[in-house]
């Protein structure tokens, strides 16, 4: 079969068109033509080295963490999804670049009427969305909430839960002021620069600061993040965008403000609570296609494009979700 992949760790250049056998599903899984497959940053780590040197068939490794596609084949004991269903699939073990991909049938939903190329940027997005605002960062009715990396593919499905879910008001910062603009076209009370918004956030909520903080950029942005919590506020942890070393949190300063760190991990959700990742990828697709949950259309490249979108991404020249089109139809 057809797909992307890379051989060594480095730039957007390691990823080049491959042949690769098709997959065959496992006990419990189910094999998927993939139509469309999410880009992730997740992705762009892979390429990168940071999960370690790829080891696939013939040395490449495929990135891809969800898809959307139609089921093609059932491995023994898969229950659920039926041959010729469309489905959005999260893949823990990565592969959805690529013609065809297997996933295990904890993670495996039927699109229902959602368009395949919505869908897709549907499995890994959402439920970590949902994840680090409801599991990790126990989210309650009428708090206000502030989401870093805000106009990205988790950031933006965020406010948009988050909204849904009975946020009052929803805050996020964004890398430039052009991002800054898409506020209200992406669900936002107000987006705010990266840089300084700790003074913006004290202002805007008049001094008190915000519940809850979903960062996934880490280093200083974490730290002054604390600075902007109301009592008992919490800044969830999920990323490291900005790959700043490391740093230690005092917990004397901690317990002495109300305050609270917590993390989140998809994989690490995937592995220990397959049923949660299950149950949230299940709601994020009932309230898309009823209209309860609003979705911005996703930019559709070709997968050709894969290398050019890895840049962009790079760049943080994205907006919103990118999925790739592997083999479903041109228009969306
Ligand atoms: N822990 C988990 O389970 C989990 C699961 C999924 C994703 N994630 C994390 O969530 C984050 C967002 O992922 P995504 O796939 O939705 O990507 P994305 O947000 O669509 O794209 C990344 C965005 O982050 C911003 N950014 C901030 N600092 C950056 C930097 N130093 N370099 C590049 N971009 C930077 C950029 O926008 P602005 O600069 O305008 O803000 C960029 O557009 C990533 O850190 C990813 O690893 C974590």
């Amino acid at each position: 079969m057809r797909a992307y992949g890379f051989k060594s760790n480095g730039g957007p250049e390691v990823l080049e068109e491959i042949r690769v056998p098709t997959p065959a599903p496992g006990p419990g899984q189910v094999l998927i033509e993939v139509a469309y497959a999410g880009v992730n940053f997740a992705e762009v780590q892979h390429r990168r080295g940071e999960f370690g040197e790829p080891d696939g068939h013939g040395g490449y490794d495929v990135p891809g963490l969800e898809v959307s596609g139609t089921v093609v084949a059932l491995g023994t004991g898969a229950r659920g999804p039926a041959v010729g269903e469309q489905v959005a699939a999260y893949l823990p073990g990565f592969g959805g670049y690529a013609q065809f991909a297997v996933a295990d049938r904890d993670f495996v939903r039927p699109v229902g009427p959602l368009p395949p190329a919505h869908a897709a940027g549907v499995p890994c997005v959402y439920p970590t969305a949902y994840g680090v605002l409801t599991d990790a960062g126990r989210l309650r009715h009428g708090e206000t909430v502030l989401i870093h990396a805000a106009a990205g593919g988790v950031g933006s499905a965020a406010a948009r839960i988050a909204r849904a879910l009975g946020a009052e008001l929803v805050l996020g910062t964004v890398g430039s002021p052009e991002k800054a603009e898409l506020a209200g076209a992406l669900g936002y009370d107000a987006l705010f620069a990266r840089e300084g918004f700790a003074d913006a956030v004290v202002e805007v909520t008049a001094g008190r600061g915000v519940d809850l903080v979903l960062d996934p950029v880490g280093g200083p942005v974490r730290r002054a993040s604390l600075e902007v919590l109301a009592p008992f506020g919490r800044v969830v942890g999920y990323g490291d965008l900005g790959r700043h070393a490391d740093w230690t949190a005092d917990v004397w300063d901690l317990w002495k403000n109300s305050r609270s760190i917590a993390g989140y991990n998809i994989g690490d959700v995937a592995r220990r609570s397959p049923a949660t990742i299950g149950e949230h990828l299940s709601r994020a697709l009932t309230a898309l296609a009823s209209g309860t949950l609003p979705y911005d259309p996703p930019t559709v490249v070709t997968s050709a494009e894969v290398a050019e979108v890895h840049r962009r991404f790079e760049a943080g020249g994205t907006r919103g979700k990118t999925v790739l089109r592997i083999g479903g139809p041109d228009a969306v």
